[in-house]
Parts: C-alpha cells; structure tokens; sequence
C-alpha cells in the first residue's frame, strides 16, 4: 500500500461522531413540521423574515432551523438570481399539511417512542416482550390513530402494489393485518371483480370500516376482526397480501402465517407477502434492521427476517415459483409464491 493509499484508510472519528449524534436530524425534522415549516414555505414564506412572522419563532431559532434544514437538504436555495428558500421535492410532496399526501402523521407516529430508544439497554435486560406486543393493549381510538399514521404512506404503497401485481381474473384476496385497508380498497378498485377481505385484531377492524365506506367500497371489501397468528383464515380465496407486518413476529409465527394462508388459498393462488426484509447476510438495509429493534421498544418477541427466511416460510408451506423481489426499493421487499 502505497504512502497515501495507507493515510486514506486511516480510521477516524467522522463515522462514529456521525451515528452518535444522529438523534439529532429525527429532532430537527419532528420540530420543523411542528413549526410548519415547509408548509409555509410552500404558501410563500421564502425568506427567514417570512418565516419569523409565519411562524411566530424568533429569529435566531428560525436561524437555526433553516441551517439545519438546508444541511439535511429538507430546504434549498431556489436558482433564482436572488435565491430564496424551497422545500426539496420530497418535502414537498409528503410535508405540506393540508395536500393529498401529507405524511406528517407517519413521520411522526413514532416520535412518543424517542425516551425508550435511549433506554434499550436497561430494556434488553428486563427481558421482557409479549406475543403481540404494541398490539396488546389496542383500543378503538389508539387503533384509529394508528392507522390514520399508516394510511398515510399504506394507499402510496397499494398503488404500487396494483401497478406491480397483475390480479386481474382473481376473484377474492385475503388482506392479513391489513390496517386501514389499503391494499384492499386499492386493489378492488385496480381490478373488476375482485372481491376483499380485510382481516386484522378487533379494535382496528372498527377504524377499517371507516376508510371502506370513505372509499364507498363496501360491497366489495369486508373485514373480520381476529388474531392472525391463530386460527385458520376465511377461505377460500385465491390471492392473500401481508403488508408491513413483518418484523413484529418471530420466524415461527410468520412461518405459521404463511402456513395458514397456504392452506385457505385455491390451488393455483397467490401469496404476496410484503415487508422490511434484510439481505441474507444481515448487513442491511438498516431500516429493516430498525424496525427489528423497534420490537424491543414495542415490547413484542419479534425481529427483523432475511429474504432467504422469507423465501423458507414460503417453500415449507408448499408454494412454488417462490422469489423475493424489491417493492419499495431500499424499504420494501415482496416474497412470492404459487399455490401448485
Ligand atoms: C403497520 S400496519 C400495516 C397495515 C397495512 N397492511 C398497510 O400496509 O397499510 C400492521 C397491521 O398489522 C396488524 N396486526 C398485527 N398483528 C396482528 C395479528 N396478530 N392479527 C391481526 N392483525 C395484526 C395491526 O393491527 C396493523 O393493522
């Protein structure tokens, strides 16, 4: 190795002082849609005196904000000769609040979170978790809140669910775990004929039936309100979907599930089963990492599970033509596999 190859591969710090304080961009962000920050810039408040009047910050902390913002490339400048502030486009299309797809509720959903994060040593050694963990204790109202969260980024992955899975000719898809109802409502809308059947714990299915009358699916999409790690499922059907539900079992529940949908599904149906999946190796994504983790602080049995574990469940219960592809790329991974 020559002289200045050895000097570039030195260690440092730089890395280590970065992951130590990343706490500090979730806080930064959680502030900045409690100021509605981007929402104002998107209504013309472009300067920081804009801002400060928008706001009702003081200046100093509108100072402070917009820094920050702009070093995390939430805020730009505009090529304008006398450049002012403007939201990056993904800001701008999930941050502003009042528009379609307004993602503050997901963003934020899991801010109450942050003190017991900073406690995951004392709780890996209370060795506590319970078989459902967050779901434990859900009521009608945690439930609703819950799920208005999630339908704010649920009908952005249905859609692409619809444009990714080709069902048209099917004629009943099973929906485990399926929150608001997204990739039902969706899906019967995408595809004549086909018919749904929401099923997830008794308290959400009360907030499901609310986004199926929204939606005025009602004649197509119907929900049952039970526990899908036991039981068997409503059959039979000939597509099943399991949508970001993942991480919060352990391999046997999931290879249980993925049993259980084998056995409702026609010969010659479907199964999709969608989800944070590591790479066999376990050196990432960290997201699907996270939400492993994120079991720990939920209090649940659960943990993250690699493509190649996905693709067992699936080939244990008997389907074939079994492969994992990306569906959100560097999020979302797909497991599918055919009934023979
Ligand atoms: C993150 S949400 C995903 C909702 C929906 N599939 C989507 O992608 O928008 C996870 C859902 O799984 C449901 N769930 C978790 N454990 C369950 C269980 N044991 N039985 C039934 N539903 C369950 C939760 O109630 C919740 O609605």
């Amino acid at each position: 190795m020559t002289e200045p190859e050895a000097k570039k591969k030195r260690p440092d710090t730089t890395r280590l002082q970065g992951i130590a304080r990343a706490y500090t961009e979730s806080a930064v962000l959680f502030a900045a849609i409690d100021a509605e920050l981007f929402t104002h810039v998107r209504n013309g408040a472009v300067t920081e005196a804009a801002l400060v009047e928008a706001t009702g910050l003081r200046a100093i902390d509108v100072n402070r904000l917009v820094t920050c913002a702009l070093s995390m490339d939430l805020l730009r400048w505009s090529e304008a000769a006398e450049p002012v502030l403007e939201n990056a486009p993904d800001v701008d299309a999930y941050l502003v609040k009042g528009e379609p797809r307004y993602a503050g509720p997901w963003m934020t959903f899991t801010r109450p979170d942050v003190p017991k994060w900073f406690e995951m040593t004392e709780l890996m050694r209370s060795e506590r978790g319970t078989h459902l963990g967050m779901y434990e204790e859900l009521t009608v109202e945690s439930a609703k809140k819950y799920h208005q969260a999630t339908s704010s980024i649920g009908f952005g992955a249905a859609r692409r669910f619809v444009r990714t899975v080709d069902l048209s000719g099917r004629r009943h898809l099973l929906d485990l775990g399926g929150g608001s109802g997204a990739y039902s409502i969706t899906a019967v809308e995408a595809f004549e004929g086909l018919r749904a059947t929401v099923l997830d714990l008794p308290p959400v299915v009360v907030a499901t039936d609310q986004y199926i009358e929204d939606a005025e699916v009602g004649d197509r999409v119907d929900t049952v309100g039970a526990d899908f790690t036991v039981g068997e499922f409503p059959g039979p059907v000939d597509a099943v979907v399991m949508a970001s539900n993942l991480p919060i079992y352990d391999g046997d529940v999931i290879g249980g599930v993925v049993a259980r949908a084998f056995r409702a599904l026609e010969s010659g149906g479907e199964m999709h089963l969608i989800g944070e999946m590591l790479t066999n190796d376990r050196t990432g994504p960290i997201d699907a990492a996270m939400w492993g983790m994120n079991e720990l602080i939920c209090g649940s049995l659960g943990r993250s599970h690699t493509e190649a574990e996905c693709a067992g469940y699936f080939t244990s219960a008997g389907f074939t033509s079994v492969e994992v592809t990306e569906f959100v790329p560097g999020v979302l991974s797909r497991c599918t596999g055919i009934k023979p």
